[in-house]
């Protein structure tokens, strides 16, 4: 029998998740990939802490060396979020050649250069489509089935936390903290939500996305940032009354002065098709030169919606493994190309 080990680092919103689909759909995992998918070791800050699930007493551990010095561990998925120790940690797993799966933004979008190098130097596979829109399948698609194409542009409402509390304070005139709070609860924000409210987790996995799009490395200090924390009630009134809603975009386009990266809140006419993305969805809109316009469609956060993306990055990694070809999927082939300036930005 065969059987890839994982070994999970973080146990929170996304790591119980990616813990349950390992479980509940392990049969059909197993066919899909050819082996077992068997999480081996499990690291928290604190072992010692009820999680309210079935887990064997020897699954958690504090200490990191458990998983990345572990011979029995064949891939490390990374769902602690925040940069270190889960950068730190990251590159420990890959100089010991394991492959890396990990939904985190700031991460990728601040270090990525440095994981695809190790990744590249030590065969070992860095996948993050978790990484941007959830359990949005969008990565994978604009790196793979749109390759063909010179990326027009990209717009998109990628950040459900914001996006969950603009659509209840339209429809349900509750205010800001009160929304943030469900949405907290939800297990949507990030550990410290002003990432969130403030536009930077969405400028996160714009630069991911632009860098993907534009085959280039858009810094995350290039991307303008305003959030939604001026967004009154009474904005969100008025712009029902002329028939537009308020949304939290990230835009990305190619123009004559480089590549113009961006994140605020916008008035979209009613009949947009991004107006009636609500609650916890988000959408991303692509114009390709062959394609035309697709869009992608779907929930932005949340435990099970995430944890789908990171599991179906874990088999894709297990795959490799198996066939003896991890690091084939090399994410270093990109170009340089200028970001247009935009005035006020931060790597907050
Ligand atoms: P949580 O805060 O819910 O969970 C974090 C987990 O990591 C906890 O189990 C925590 O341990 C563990 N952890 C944190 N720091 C350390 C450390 N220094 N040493 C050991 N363990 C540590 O986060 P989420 O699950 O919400 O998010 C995880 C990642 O996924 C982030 O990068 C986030 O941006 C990303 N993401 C989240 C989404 C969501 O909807 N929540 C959606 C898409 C991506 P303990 O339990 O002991 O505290
Ligand atoms: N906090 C993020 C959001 C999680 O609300 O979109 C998903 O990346």
């Amino acid at each position: 029998d065969k059987v890839i080990s994982v070994g999970l680092m973080g146990l929170g919103t996304v790591g119980r998740g990616v813990y349950r689909i390992l479980k509940d759909n392990s049969a059909g995992i197993e066919q899909k990939v050819g082996a077992r998918v068997e999480i081996k070791k499990i690291l928290v800050r604190e072992p010692a802490k009820n999680r309210g699930i079935d887990l064997r007493e020897d699954m958690l551990t504090a200490n990191v060396g458990d998983i990345v010095e572990n011979p029995e561990i064949d891939l490390v998925v990374e769902v602690m979020g925040g940069i270190n120790p889960a950068f730190e940690y990251s590159m420990m797993a890959l100089k010991k050649g394991k492959s890396l799966v990990t939904a985190n933004k700031d991460m990728i979008a601040l270090h990525g250069k440095e994981l695809f190098e190790a990744a590249d130097e030590n065969n070992a596979d860095v996948l993050f489509e978790a990484s941007v829109a959830g359990g949005i399948p969008i990565i994978r698609p604009l790196k793979e089935c749109l390759a063909a194409n010179r990326i027009r542009q990209v717009i998109g409402i990628i950040n459900g936390t914001t996006n969950y509390m603009l659509t209840r304070m339209t429809k349900e005139s509750l205010d800001f903290e009160q929304v943030l709070k469900e949405a907290q609860a939800l297990g949507y924000a990030e550990a410290d939500p002003s990432a969130d409210v403030e536009g930077y987790d969405a400028a996160r996995k714009l630069a991911i996305l632009s860098s993907i799009a534009f085959n280039t490395r858009v810094p995350l200090n290039k991307v303008f940032v305003e959030g939604i924390t001026g967004i009154t009630a009474e904005d969100i009134i008025y712009a029902n009354e002329l028939n537009y809603v308020i949304k939290l975009l990230g835009i990305a386009k190619e123009t004559d002065e480089g590549i113009e990266v961006r994140v605020h809140p916008a008035l979209l006419p009613k009949h947009h098709p991004l107006a009636s993305v609500n609650d916890v969805y988000n959408a991303i809109f692509i114009r390709g030169d062959a394609v035309g316009d697709v869009m992608f469609y779907g929930r932005g956060a949340g435990e099970m919606p995430t944890a789908s993306a990171v599991v179906a990055d874990v088999m894709n990694a297990a795959r490799n493994l198996l066939r003896n070809v991890p690091g084939i999927i090399s994410c270093t082939c990109f170009e340089e190309k200028p970001v247009k300036p935009m005035g006020s930005t931060s790597t907050k």
